[in-house]
């Protein structure tokens, strides 16, 4: 086989088969492809697209170019959640504990974040004394016994996605939907889940910036998943303003434990019990989505849910004081509120450069080994649709760093107020 004659096949339009799929992926994984001809490979996919069982064959190729985790010692079904890209998204810190209360096996591996604020691990590091590094056997024993552990990602998940998504980044082939759905999809099959929720997240903030082109990622990944034998449905939820109130790692892990206290915002609340119910349904301990999110809602009230929060944070070795005194994360130097300019109602808040703000803080890393500030970020006070008055404050910035003129430039060009505007809508649909 000769990858030239793949790269005209493509270009012409014309369907790829397994084996040469395979080739492609081995090749370029092992370096006999070079970048050169492997870009030209990816631009004739971007132009051309690929069929569901083109588009599946490239994600297992992935998916087995490194490690396949194996979950099988953990009893029952393992369900994953992915989401697409948010700011200020809190949900895996409080979905692991909530859907473990209700008997889902939670067996997380997740990674640091790279840009806007820190990914999950990066989160939980904030709480004193929690390690994110177990030994597979202690991950799994604790899975089984308490239903959830979430670990960084020490074995080398899908490498063709690495190489891949670095070769994207610069030929302009990043947004693509075939290569990102087996992106994504490759490496949710790789960590070994039985069962994937995918949270395709839309609106400026988001990959997916329109409806359609986000229902066609979001259809498609269901079709690939369920074609490798995974579970597979996806809520595509609106990213066009920051989910609820906090970004950064401290402020996020305080709005988790308030969010299971049942006093976190609503939005955040909403969007939790959604796809939390589908993560229950999936796992089959519950027949319907209604039955499901009753079973959420009582283990919320009941405080069922924060204490095993709490377990979680003392398994793996955190202070779960924190559990009672959340404010003792807020340690940054200075809190410096942003009042509104005029009156009226919030319009808009850009949701990806209100993660760009918190980044610059110190919140997010802008290079793979900048170190983070767990301390700083934002809390929202206004989100769209409320009501503001002039001099009121729209949010709180935690910095470490009174040099913060620039952060609070690029918030007020990013916050908009006007004489009306409306909350939008949580979820736009749901694939299954
Ligand atoms: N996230 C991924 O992991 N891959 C993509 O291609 C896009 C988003
Ligand atoms: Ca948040």
């Amino acid at each position: 086989m000769r990858m030239v004659d793949l790269i005209e096949k493509k270009r012409d339009g014309q369907e790829l088969t397994t084996a040469e799929i395979q080739f492609i992926v081995s090749g370029y994984t092992k370096g006999d492809i070079p970048d050169y001809q492997m870009s030209a490979f990816l631009m004739a996919v971007y132009y051309q697209d690929m069929t569901d069982e083109e588009i599946t064959t490239l994600t297992l190729a992935m998916a087995h170019s490194g490690e396949m985790i194996d979950l099988s010692s953990i009893k029952g079904i393992k369900v994953d959640k992915h989401s697409t890209g948010g700011v200020g998204d809190t949900t895996t810190l409080i979905l692991a504990p909530l859907v473990a209360s209700v008997g889902v096996s939670v067996a997380k591996m997740s990674g640091r974040g790279l840009g806007y604020t820190g990914g999950t691990i990066d989160k939980l590091e904030a709480i004193p004394g929690f390690h994110v590094e177990l030994s597979d056997e202690a991950f799994m024993r604790l899975v089984n016994e308490s239903h959830v552990a979430v670990i960084g990602q020490s074995k080398e998940i899908a490498p063709a996605d690495k190489k891949l998504y670095a070769l994207r980044d610069v030929t302009a082939t990043v947004n693509s939907i075939p290569l990102i759905a087996s992106s994504i999809m490759s490496k949710k099959i790789a960590a070994g889940a039985d069962a994937i929720v995918l949270d395709v997240t839309t609106g400026e903030g988001a990959f997916m910036k329109n409806l359609d082109e986000a229902r066609r990622l979001a259809e498609t990944m269901v079709r690939i998943g369920n074609l490798a034998n995974r579970q597979t449905m996806a809520v595509i939820s609106d990213m066009s303003q920051p989910l609820g109130e906090a970004i950064g790692n401290s402020l996020e892990v305080v709005e988790a434990i308030e969010t299971l206290q049942g006093k976190g915002p609503a939005d955040l609340m909403e969007m939790c019990y959604i796809l939390g119910s589908q993560m229950v349904v999936l796992a089959k301990q519950a027949a319907t989505l209604e039955e499901a999110r009753a079973m959420l809602e009582e283990a919320l009230q009941s405080g069922k849910a924060l204490a095993k929060f709490r377990e979680m944070i003392r398994n793996q070795g955190g202070d779960d004081t924190v559990i009672d005194q959340p404010e003792r994360l807020l340690t940054a130097e200075y809190q410096v509120e942003l009042p509104a300019k005029t009156s009226g109602v919030v319009q808009k808040i850009v949701a990806n450069e209100v993660g760009i703000a918190a980044m610059l803080l110190g919140a997010g890393r802008a290079t793979k080994e900048a170190d983070i500030d767990h301390a700083v970020g934002i809390k929202l006070h206004k989100k769209v649709g409320m009501s503001v008055t002039a001099g009121e404050s729209l949010l709180t910035i935690y910095a470490n760093s009174t040099n913060i003129e620039d952060v609070k430039e690029l918030l007020y060009k990013n916050i908009e107020i006007g004489s009306s505007g409306t909350e939008p809508e949580l979820v736009h649909d749901i694939i299954s």
